[in-house]
Order: structure tokens, then sequence, then C-alpha cells
């Protein structure tokens, strides 16, 4: 008998259950368990059909991703899912929970499947750089058909129960997945119910292998999106093959496509990203424990842009709000433009009618902070000056209540500092949110000098709650994320002060996956605040300045670094540009130089590693994969690059440590020579994933 895997006989009907927790992946154990009791059960004479259910969170989660990688021990799945479709039982499936990957792939080869309502069904595979492995892309098609099942397979979203009963990939919506799959045993057994087996089964195939641009079309719009990622396209093809191939041929295909994906660089750094996005949640040094503080409201200073995506990323995970302006003029602006964000999502389908008004009732307006009444944790999103945030900060001590956690949206500021306007700073921490705050994942959480374990705790919670990957960072300039972007800024400047122009920057940092480039992003957020920021300090910057200057102040002003069509976003070079840096460089008596792409990645990415092993060895991030979640939630690093630090550990730190020695020794610029940990890594012929603090 298994440890994992029990069962227990109700009648002439076995139910064998999965309990492997947290999420009963497909571990050895579980495959072995699995094939056991299926070969056990196969020759029992008392039992007539078999139910399988997993006990705890749900049904499976899929193979057991940390097996990946190593070598495969038998019984490998295969086995366990040809046992289950050849079983001359009739074999029910009864999920809840979650039947994800390699679990959905079982319940496929299981005869008939149940569900409750809520549960998720789906092949998320494609999120680690891999298709299903196990059968999925032949069985789907066949059990929901092709259109459906290559959006489900390239895109990775599950479906609900009662979506999937639509779909065709359950037979019955079930309240509880145990009595629900037996009382369905029961029913076909007493009815003589043939077993569908999908392998036998290609009926919902006929019409697209009739006319091809039923899977076609459905295949284009599944990877219209796709940035530069392998796997994508692989399930599209693998989809494909159960039009065109026999089922069996397509198994082979199946699988050596999948092992291609799984040796693939690419699939590594996904595996990587989901693994550092859970060990980013767990909070480095925590004392034993420790217990997060309730969390029934959250009140937060200012309904601007910030604030408004905040709030609707808590009313989003269902937390009652209460967002607070210092008049009514611009709270009547924020509550709008939520309301209008809500309803534009709802027009596009992806909100239905009842949530836009769930969502919105739960985000009250109030005016004056001293409405921050019962709240439990109070964000300030105001405008970013010390003076500013020190003045909303006295006044919160003031105002809130007892052991209500002050947390600042500051993007740079020192958070100790902001602390010490009240007389309660450890419970004053940093959660910076990144914008737009209701879409981009990442929450910086700052820790104070003196911000209490409890408050990191609360803070960390609530940044799940709004659907946030939280990673704890220590007080500096601009945290992890934007001290990084604040280098490679520095170097693009300089570069550009060399004569290389920004689009040809910008076009090799979208090349290598990131979703705009530096000069973009620039006219984005607005060139003013900085040129303001120059004059306040007596500096200066000769291009940037001039195309202030010239009213150019980014997509706000329809011109910036690079000029935009009306109502659009889409930067497109501009010859006045050209002409005002050359004439700039030419006033000043600079040379031109050329630049390949090759040296701008090294020069533009490189110093951002050297930043990221300061920042690590500061203890300003616990691990290099928290730094990894923050480039990749907060700026949209590409996913099959894994981060900046899983990237550096590709390439080799001796290799960066050399050509930044080289940049640093070219340019005279000392904030280029390779950090201490850095240089004593590579030297060690070590990773950034082999660092221990
Ligand atoms: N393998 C190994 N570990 C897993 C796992 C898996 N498939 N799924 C989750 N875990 C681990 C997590 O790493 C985490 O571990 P720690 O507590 O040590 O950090 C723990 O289980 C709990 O996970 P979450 O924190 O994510 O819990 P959750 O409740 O928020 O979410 C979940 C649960 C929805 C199952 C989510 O974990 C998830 O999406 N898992 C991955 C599902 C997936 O991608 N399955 C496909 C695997 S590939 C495959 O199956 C290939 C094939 O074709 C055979």
């Amino acid at each position: 008998m298994s440890d994992v895997i029990r069962t227990d006989l109700r009648g002439d009907i076995a139910i064998v259950r999965i309990d492997s927790p947290p999420v009963n992946a497909l571990g050895h154990a579980v495959r072995a368990g699995l094939a056991e009791a299926l070969g056990r059960l196969a020759s029992d004479d008392s039992v007539r059909a078999i139910v399988l259910v997993g006990e705890g969170r749900g049904f499976i989660s899929g193979a057991d991703i940390r097996e990946f990688g190593r070598p495969a021990q038998a019984p490998s799945l295969d086995v366990v899912i040809d046992a289950l479709e050849n079983s001359a039982k009739p074999v029910v499936a009864g999920i809840h929970g979650v039947a994800l990957g390699g679990g959905l792939e079982v319940a496929l080869a299981c005869h008939f499947r149940v569900s409750t309502a809520g549960a998720r069904l789906g092949l998320p595979e494609v999120t680690l750089g891999l298709l299903p492995g196990a059968g999925g892309t032949q069985r789907l098609p066949r059990a929901v058909g092709p259109a459906l099942a290559v959006k489900m397979i390239a895109g990775g979203a599950p479906l609900s129960g009662e979506q999937a009963l639509a779909a065709g990939l359950i037979d019955e919506v079930v309240a509880d997945p145990t009595a629900g799959a037996e009382a369905f045993a029961r029913r076909a057994l007493a009815e003589g119910r043939s077993l569908r087996r999908l392998r036998d089964d290609d009926s919902r195939l006929a019409a697209a292998r009739a006319d091809r641009s039923i899977f076609t079309d459905a295949a284009t719009a599944a990877t219209a999106r796709n940035r530069g990622l392998d796997a994508p396209r692989a399930c599209v093809e693998a989809v494909g093959w159960a039009l065109d191939l026999p089922f069996d041929e397509a198994l082979v295909k199946e699988r050596e496509a999948f092992q291609r994906l799984m040796k693939g660089d690419q699939s590594k750094a996904q595996r990587h990203v989901f693994f550092a996005e859970r060990e980013a949640a767990k909070i480095a040094g925590l004392p034993e424990g420790v217990r997060p503080r309730p969390l029934n409201r959250v009140a937060i200073i200012g309904a601007g842009t910030m604030g408004g995506g905040i709030a609707m990323a808590f009313a989003n995970g269902g937390v009652p709000v209460t967002l607070i302006e210092l008049s009514e003029a611009p709270l009547k602006r924020g509550l709008e433009v939520i309301r209008k964000n809500y309803e534009a999502s709802a027009a596009r389908g992806g909100l239905a009618a009842e949530a836009v008004e769930a969502r919105t009732k739960l985000i009250e307006g109030a005016v004056g902070i001293d409405k921050v009444g019962e709240a439990d944790l109070v964000i300030e999103a105001v405008f970013e000056t010390m003076a500013v945030k020190k003045e909303v900060f006295a006044q919160l001590d003031a105002a809130a209540k007892a052991g209500a956690v002050l947390a600042t949206n500051t993007s740079y500021l020192d958070v100790d500092e902001i602390a010490s306007a009240t007389s309660r700073p450890q419970d004053v921490v940093g959660m910076h949110f990144f914008s737009p705050a209701n879409v981009m994942k990442l929450c910086e959480i700052v820790r104070g000098a003196k911000t209490a374990p409890d408050v990191l705790a609360t803070a960390a919670v609530a940044a799940r709650k709004a659907a946030k990957a939280p990673v704890v960072v220590g007080v500096c300039f601009g945290f992890v994320g934007n001290r990084m972007l604040g280098v490679r800024g520095q170097q693009a400047s300089k570069l550009m002060y060399q004569g290389v122009a920004p689009q040809q920057m910008d076009g090799v940092l979208t090349g290598f996956g990131m979703p705009m480039g530096h000069f973009a992003m620039a006219d984005l957020a607005g060139l003013d605040v900085a040129w303001r920021s120059r004059q306040d300090h007596g500096e200066s910057a000769p291009i940037e300045d001039a195309l202030c200057e010239a009213g150019r102040l980014g997509q706000k002003t329809g011109k910036g670094f690079y000029q935009y069509a009306a109502g659009s976003r889409a930067p497109l070079v501009d010859p006045e540009v050209e002409t005002l840096i050359r004439q700039t460089m030419e006033r000043l008596g600079l040379p031109m130089r050329q630049a390949d792409d090759a040296e701008i990645l090294e020069r533009l990415v490189y110093p951002m590693i050297n930043e990221g092993a300061k920042i690590l060895e500061e203890g300003i991030a616990a691990r290099p994969g928290d730094i990894d979640v923050v480039w990749l939630f907060g700026y949209g690093w590409p996913v099959f690059r894994g981060g900046p630090m899983f990237y550096a550990d590709q390439v080799g730190l001796k290799t960066i440590v050399e050509r930044l020695a080289h940049y640093a020794a070219a340019d005279g610029d000392t904030s280029l020579e390779p950090a201490p940990l850095l240089a004593r890594l590579a030297d060690q012929g070590k990773t950034f994933a082999d660092w221990r603090p």
C-alpha cells in the first residue's frame, strides 16, 4: 500500500484517493501508488467501477515540477494514463479545486469526468515553456474540439467546472466530487454505458478536418500576442497533429516535443520564474510564529492614477476600500475613472456586468484623511516629495486606529524618514505598486529599520489579496527595481551622448524581449519630471533639456524622443529629434560613434546585473530570485529569460565580469567596475543561484 494513494470500497465501487499535500502533484510516489492500485483493482472481481479523487485542496495540480530536468523514475505518467484508459471497468474522475496539466491529462484518460462548479480545469504547461506531455494535446481536442483546445493549450487559462460542462470536457457538475463521481459510476453501471475512450473518439475533430480554418483561426488568435516564446507555437503544432496524424503517432511526436522544450533554455527560465515567485512570497528572516494582522478594510490616500489602480486591485480581490481625497472634485474624478476602467473591461468581455457593480460598490469615496477610520491598512499614494509624504503620515498618526498598518507607495524615498513623521514607526512599511497598479503584478514591500515583523507579514498578505507578487526589499534610493532601472538609464544616456540613436537602443531592448525600450518608457512617464528635478538641483542634460524646451515632453504632448500619431502610443522615429541630437552634439564638440547591437545589449543589461549584485550584498534583496521577480512583474522582463540574475547565470558570470571591466576601462567609468560579489562568484566559478548570504 502507498502512503499517498488510499483505496476504500463502497460496495462494488473502489474510491482511489490521492493524498499528497500540498497540491497532489504527480510525483514518483503518486505515480507508483496509482499504478499499483489500478493493477490491483483490475484483478479484483469484487470491484466493478473505479472513482478517482484528490484529497485536500484539489484533484491534481499536474506533474511534479521539481522532478523536471532530473532522470525520470518509473513508472512514467504514461503508464498510469494507459492503465486508466485501458481499464475494462469504468473509471470516473471526481474533480474539485484544480485539475491542471498532468492532472487534467489523468482526468482525460478516465472514461467519465464530473467536477464541482468552481474547480479550475486546464493545461497551463505553456506557462512553464512546455506543452502537455502526457496526451493532453491529443485528448483535449477530442473532448472539446480543436478550436477551444488550442486556445486552452497555447493560452494556458483554465475553464471553470461550469464552462467545462458547456464545452463537453466533463459529464456533470456535482456538489461533492466523491459522492458525485460515485453516483455517476453507479448510474453508468446500471445503464450499461459504454466506456468513452477519447483516443478512439474523433467525432469532435470532424468539422475542423473538413474546414481547417476552424482550427487555424483559433490558433492564430491564441498566439497573436506571442512575444518570442517557443512553447505556444509548439502547442499549436501539436494540436494540429490531432487533425492530421493517427493518435499513437501524434503521441510519440508530442512526447518528443515535450522533451525538446524541457531541455531548452526558455522552459528552464520559466520554471525558475514559477519557483522564484513562490519563494519571494516567503519573507526571509521572519521570526517563527509571526501572524499577519487582520485585514478587513483598506484605505487609500490619493485617488489619482496610482491610488485608483491600487483601489481596483483590492476591489478585484474582494477587499473593501475607502478611497480618500482632500476635496470632492478629485475624488469624483478618481471614482469616475475607476468605473470607466471597469466598464471598458466589461465591454472587452473581460468582466461580467455584475462584477462591475460589485467591484465599484466595494470602493467607497471619502473626503479628508480623518476618514481612515476603521481601516486595517492605509496606503498613501500622494505626490512623490518627502515633505508631502511626511505631512500625510503625521496626519495618519493622529487619525488611523491603533494597530493599523501604514504603508507608503513611494517609488524612491526613504521609508525610515517617512516613518519618523509618526509616533509608530513599527507600523510603517513601503508598498510600492507599479503603474498601472490594477494590471502590473509586482508589489515591492519595503522593510524599514523599525518595521515590525507582523506588519511585513500583513503587507505581504495584503499584496497577495490584491493578486500581486510581493517581494520584500530594503530601504535605498529606488529600492530594487528603480535602482537598477536608474543604472540602465545612466548607461543609455551615456551612449546617446556618444551618438548612439535612442531608437537603436530601444530596438535592442525590445528585440531582447522587453515590452518597451528605455526612451519609449521615458516618453510614457513624461520627460518633464526629470527636467524639473534637474532644474531644482541646478543640473543640465543638454539633449533632454532641449527636447523639453521644444515642448517635447513625451506621449502627453504627442512628441518626446519619438513622435506619436494622434490617439496612438506607438513610438515613431522623428527626424527632428535626430537633427536635434546631432546639432547638440556638434555644439558640445562631442564625437559621434556607432555601436553594434551586441555592445548595446551588454552595456545596458550587464550594469543592471552588477547593481543587482550590490543589492544582494547590501541585503536590500534577500535572494537573486527576488530581483528576478521584481523585473519580471514590475518591468516586463521577458519570462523566457527568467529575470536579470537568472540571465546572468545563463550568460556566465565570468563573461559578465570581463565585459564590465572592459567597458569600465574603455570609458573610464568606475561605476562599471564589477561589484565585489559578482567578481568573487565569477572567480570561484559559481553562479548567483549558488549564492547564500
Ligand atoms: N509541482 C511541484 N510543486 C508544486 C506544483 C507542481 N505541479 N504545484 C504547486 N507546487 C508547490 C508550490 O511550489 C508551493 O510550494 P511551496 O509551498 O514549497 O512554495 C506549493 O505547491 C503550493 O503552491 P502555491 O503557493 O502555488 O499554492 P496555490 O494554492 O496558490 O496554487 C496551484 C495552487 C493552482 C496548484 C498552483 O500551485 C499552480 O498553478 N501550480 C502549477 C500547475 C501547473 O503548472 N501544472 C502543470 C505542471 S506541468 C505538467 O503537468 C506536464 C505534463 O504534461 C505531465
